[in-house]
């Protein structure tokens, strides 16, 4: 296979805000994963665990979402403050109908975020909340002077404002977040959104609760009503191979399901492009972004564990379904805004697993590893032959091309060539990930299973650069030009 690279770039950027993450009040992903509490053993900075803050500055999380998901609508934010013995419980009703104790809440958020270095993306209770309390949250969080919001934030011990850069109005409106029409949520959204005000310098990113997977109808209903009062819309998508009934399991499957997978995940493609086309209408100069705000797989929960916490495996076949959503976002990184893979810690397709005071990281965490180089880089134009398991990735930042390349063939190698307008001056670094078989994966006994290596299998001859890329792999390599 054969592809020519222009050495001009694109004029895209892909916003680093595409490698965000979410976590949610969710089974163990909060509560354990993030965050362990002051007086745990387990080491931690003011109740955050060290080790996992670590390993996600490490991938330069660029943005964290936060409650839910289908907790968000049913979230009180003000139970969440003062003296955590004190603190009002609830009950988890969407997610194993635990007790929640609300220790995290936006105090305990924005310490995190500050940890992180990234910045923060809260989302509102418009299912069970009113406006008054969303307003009155965001006056909690971004007001400096003196206001009854930002006095109750000094008496609980925070005196300055915190940086909020997005917001989003609800959550999966049309099913755990109120079961409303597209009608009802876009009048529901003018309403709610006017009360989401400015204090600050900093203006808020609002984001529109959008469509479920592939009803258009949804983001139809949404930008001709109500687009110029929003700067994103969502849009949530879950790749389950064996439907949303069954799902399948993240570490028992054959070939054809992990090809199903695969499909599925390129299904992403296909979304963006008929909710862009559809957006396009009202925005043509694509001011309001698509924001993924959920993304990744799916399966049944690990046997032995709480249904409803959707603790999930990491094989080398998640690493394929990132690389492969990855690479679609770049593609449309003029409409693609942010995104937000399902979810950071011990939930769905997680970045790292832990188990008291064990942490691992999985295969789509090295991923993300890998494709780090590509925030906030403007794609390159490439052309030529195209590859049935082959999906890539070319971006330039300064005088460097970094390119991804995934192989998701189970057991065919691939011989690629690039041809570049200029002479390549130097190989800056290559790594990779690939496995052995499907279901490459790594726990707390082999860590390392799947683990990113230094990529030998490529030739430089002044433009041209050709890679042996090996199956079930995903590779970075960073040229000089
Ligand atoms: O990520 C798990 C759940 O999936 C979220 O809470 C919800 O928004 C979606 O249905």
């Amino acid at each position: 296979m054969t592809i020519k690279i222009a050495n001009t770039k694109s004029g895209t950027t892909i916003s680093k805000y595409i490698y965000g993450h979410f976590a949610e009040h969710l089974g163990r992903c909060i509560y354990e994963g993030l965050y362990v509490g002051e007086d745990s053993p387990i080491p931690n900075k003011n109740g955050m665990r060290i080790d996992v803050v670590e390993a996600l500055r490490n991938i330069q999380i660029p943005v964290l979402r936060w409650p839910g998901g289908c907790f968000a609508d049913e979230y009180h934010w003000k139970d969440g403050l003062g003296p955590k013995e004190a603190r009002k419980t609830m009950v988890n009703t969407h997610w194993g109908g635990v007790t929640e104790n609300n220790h995290f809440g936006t105090h305990e958020f924005f310490e995190l975020v500050k940890q992180l270095d990234c910045d923060a993306y809260v989302n509102g209770n418009v299912g069970s909340g009113t406006v008054q309390e969303m307003s009155e949250w965001v006056e909690y969080i971004t007001m400096d002077g003196i206001s009854p919001m930002a006095d109750l934030r000094r008496e609980n011990g925070h005196d300055s404002s915190w940086p909020m850069k997005f917001f989003g109005v609800g959550n999966e409106n049309w099913g755990c977040g109120g079961n409303m029409r597209p009608e009802y949520y876009a009048d529901l959204y003018r309403r709610y959104q006017t009360y989401v005000r400015q204090y600050g310098d900093q203006k808020i990113y609002k984001v529109a609760g959008g469509a479920n997977v592939d009803d258009y109808h949804w983001t139809e209903t949404l930008m001709k009503n109500a687009h110029w009062l929003m700067d994103g819309l969502s849009l949530h998508y879950y790749v389950h191979p064996q439907g949303w009934e069954t799902k399948g399991s993240s570490l028992a499957f054959d070939e054809a399901e992990w090809f199903v997978t695969c499909e599925k995940a390129a299904f992403m493609d296909e979304l963006i492009t008929r909710h862009s086309a559809i957006m396009d209408q009202y925005d043509p100069e694509k001011r309001v972004g698509i924001i993924v705000d959920e993304w990744g797989t799916w399966f049944s929960a690990e046997p032995g564990t709480n249904p409803g916490f959707l603790y999930q495996q990491n094989t080398i076949r998640d690493a394929m379904v990132a690389a492969i959503t990855l690479n679609i976002f770049h593609k449309h990184a003029d409409r693609v805004h942010m995104a937000n893979i399902a979810q950071t810690v011990n939930v769905l397709q997680a970045m790292i697993l832990t188990d008291g005071e064990q942490m691992v990281k999985t295969p789509s965490y090295h991923v993300f590893d890998l494709y780090k180089v590509h925030q906030d880089a403007e794609t390159i134009d490439s052309y030529g032959e195209q590859s049935e398991h082959i999906t890539y990735t070319i971006s330039k930042k300064e005088d460097t091309v970094h390119l991804s390349i995934c192989n998701f063939d189970v057991t065919a190698t691939e011989s690629l060539s690039f041809s570049l307008e200029s002479a390549i001056k130097e190989v800056k670094e290559a790594r990779y990930i690939v496995g052995d078989v499907m279901n490459a994966h790594n726990d707390f006994d082999h860590p390392d299973t799947v683990t990113i290596q230094t990529f030998e299998d490529f030739q430089v001859a002044e433009e041209q650069l050709s890679v042996t890329v090996p199956p079930m792999s995903v590779l970075t390599i960073s040229l000089s030009v």
